[in-house]
């Protein structure tokens, strides 16, 4: 497509000598196969958003009941599709089958160590109806939760589905998690069943997972039994009438679980995400309106041809992007998709690309810091292989900055394949800003306009409409996949999102809008840092550090970081006498938390810099982990701290 993207300057209102404004118009070959290629869903949900919807509810969802209602909204709650009845795992399976697809493959599952897996929807129907049935015999009914830790092997998704099937809500807990993370989730949902494995592959080694969630159910009075899979063959300690093998489950199970319709208002899943305080927030999602806004994105935004496409989506089914893109809404769309278990470094840095080429992916979804991380191990890994079969390139979780956009295009997209750059939140379910790969002009950088049926507004600190320039990223009317609320917490659910500008939500992101009214989203503004894509709370980092018996308190910021986005960066006060080498306490958060929260750097220091009444300046400790002169330090209590914290970060080494 380089004859195709405008860097000559030839716009007359761009600036082309800045990288940002280069424009790439989808090419007349991806225009001719799209499903969209003009403007016409913009234009119908502009005239009537929740019409809109409702045409896509009926057509890409099936309804055992049509529901009276299309959306009934009371600020901060909204209902859709009310009185409508389905079953989200019927959509997802039985209707493909049924269809005549059952032999379409669901899932080309790739095992770390190379071994693999192909099932099909008529095997993925039939394995999910064995579970649901043993799923039942353990004593789960409608209503009840229940917890999933697992590693990326297909037993997750059928998990999730058996679940869907008879109206439990899943709490899927990313497998990277450590046991207190699962025991504090777990405990508030209060979850009967957790389904585990023995273990799972990464880099190379198994990693125990049974021994994890062993330490985490000790904690955990509502688990009546635990399912475990067998993956890693590592050894494990079940403990009689409490922990079962999924094999053995699953070989005694009826093969027949009709799928039971469900109200479309039925929560479906919990899934736990960090917040500003330390306690992590149950997001609540239901049925009918999530799996609409996931099988329309997941069509239009990946212009998806079920019965041509490879799909394959790199997140782990533990966040919001496995359940909408890998389970959701792929499957109800009737998708063939690569699953993959492990790192993209194992063995080699080439792995993806090698995946890429053996199963012929068409459309692949990744994250920016992942993409940082090929443009490090170098463009002649991608070259190793043939990746002409895809046809387009998804981003999620976090700013793509547009050198590695670019990179991403040329190296991995052959020049040729349109970037979709889509923003969304797990409160949000699905995707909302992104580009429609067939009618979007793109801009590296940014995640372009609202989908059709999303309303998006920026606003400055006096909810006033910016029109151009910096403010803070606003959603300005219900959508359907969006959460329902936090589980056992309505208080904070409308603190959080709907109190710092009235009638809007506020998603806790800034954003900028250019002249042509394109958006750019700038990175959370509050305290939760995103780290490889991944929100993790300074609170909760600094409540780990401060649970070790040599720390009296501890700061936490994210600082900008080529390869992450942001790292984190703690400052630490040890207790009078005390002294602890700073692995001791990274890995004590990695055990508190999970590997994902450990510290990439932390410094100690006699005293935190606060303001007089006692606040710890956050700002600062960010100019001082970005190395940025300070501003104005008159409203501290003691300036002296900073000047030593600043000689200190000069000298201390940085950790991996
Ligand atoms: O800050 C935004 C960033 O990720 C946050 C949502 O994180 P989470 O709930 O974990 O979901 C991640 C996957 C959807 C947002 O508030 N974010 C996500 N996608 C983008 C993004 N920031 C910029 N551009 C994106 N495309």
């Amino acid at each position: 497509m380089t004859d195709e993207h405008d860097t000559s300057g030839d716009h007359d209102t761009i600036d082309a000598l800045l990288d940002e404004q280069r424009t790439f118009p989808p090419s007349e070959a991806f225009k001719r196969n799209a499903l969209v290629a003009d403007t016409s869903l913009y234009d119908e949900a502009a005239r009537d958003y929740q019409g809109f919807w409702a045409r896509q509810a009926a057509e890409l969802v099936d309804w055992q009941d049509d529901w009276h209602t299309i959306c009934e909204w009371e600020l901060p709650y909204s209902k859709w599709f009310v009185g409508g009845r389905l079953n989200v795992s019927y959509n997802c399976l039985d209707r493909h089958v049924l269809a005549g697809n059952g032999d379409r493959v669901a899932f080309h599952w790739e095992g770390e160590p190379g071994d693999s897996r192909t099932i099909t929807y008529a095997a993925l129907l039939a394995e999910v109806q064995l579970f649901a049935n043993a799923l039942k015999s353990l004593g789960v009914a409608k209503g009840d939760r229940v917890n999933i830790y697992l590693p990326m092997v297909p037993e997750a998704a059928v998990a999730m589905l058996a679940c869907a099937r008879i109206g439990a809500a899943h709490s899927v807990v990313f497998g990277g998690f450590s046991a207190q993370s699962l025991t504090d989730r777990i405990n508030d949902a209060e979850a009967k069943v957790l389904i585990t494995a023995d273990g799972g592959y990464r880099r190379g080694e198994v990693f125990p997972l049974k021994t994890a969630a062993d330490e985490a159910i000790a904690g955990c009075p509502t688990i009546e039994h635990v399912v475990v899979v067998r993956r890693g063959g590592n050894e494990v300690q079940m403990v009689p009438g409490r922990d079962h093998w999924y094999h053995d489950l699953v070989e005694a199970a009826d093969p027949v679980c009709p799928a039971e319709p469900m109200d479309s208002e039925q929560l479906l899943f919990l899934l736990y995400t960090s917040g500003t305080t330390g306690k992590p927030k149950g997001i609540m999602h239901t049925t009918g309106g999530y799996l609409t806004q996931v099988a329309f994105t997941h069509k239009y935004v990946f212009d998806l041809h079920a019965d041509t496409d490879v799909y394959w989506c790199t997140a782990d089914v533990g966040w919001i992007t496995g359940h909408s893109y890998i389970v959701y809404g792929p499957l109800a769309n009737g998708a063939t998709q690569v699953m993959y278990e492990g790192v993209p470094n194992y063995p080699a840095n080439d792995r993806f690309w090698s995946i890429i080429e053996k199963y012929g992916v068409t459309k692949f979804y990744t994250a920016p810091t992942a993409i940082r991380t090929f443009m490090k191990w170098g463009a002649q890994e991608p070259a190793k292989h043939d990746l002409s079969s895809l046809q387009l390139l998804g981003s999620v979780g976090e700013p793509i900055n547009p050198e590695a956009w670019m990179w991403y295009q040329e190296h991995i997209g052959g020049g040729t394949c349109p970037i979709v750059d889509t923003w969304w939140q797990t409160e949000t379910g699905g995707i909302m800003i992104s580009p429609l790969p067939g009618c979007t002009t793109t801009k590296p950088g940014s995640a372009t306009f609202p989908l059709p049926g999303i309303g998006a507004e920026v606003v400055d600190d006096d909810a006033q409409l910016v029109t151009h320039g910096g403010g803070y990223l606003t959603l300005t009317q219900p959508w359907p996949g969006m959460l329902r609320g936090i589980w056992g917490d309505p208080e904070r659910y409308h603190d959080t999102y709907w109190s710092r500008f009235e009638g809007r939500y506020f998603a806790g992101d800034g954003c900028k809008l250019d002249e042509q009214g394109y958006l750019w989203l700038l990175g959370r503004v509050d305290d939760v840092m995103n780290v490889s894509g991944h929100r993790i709370s300074t609170a909760e980092v600094e409540s780990a550090l401060v649970s070790h018996p040599s720390v009296a308190e501890a700061a936490v910021v994210g600082a900008n970081d080529a390869t992450t986005g942001q790292a984190i960066i703690a400052y630490v006060t040890l207790r009078g006498g005390l002294e602890v080498a700073v692995d001791e306490l990274r890995g004590h958060v990695a055990h508190e938390i999970g590997a994902i929260a450990k510290p990439k750097a932390i410094y100690f220091t006699p005293d935190l810099p606060k303001t007089r009444s006692g606040k710890i300046m956050r700002r600062l400790l960010r100019d001082v982990a970005e190395g940025r002169n300070l501003g104005d330090t008159t409203t501290l209590a003691d300036a002296s701290v900073v000047n030593e914290l600043q000689r200190r970060a000069v000298e201390a080494p940085t950790e991996d």
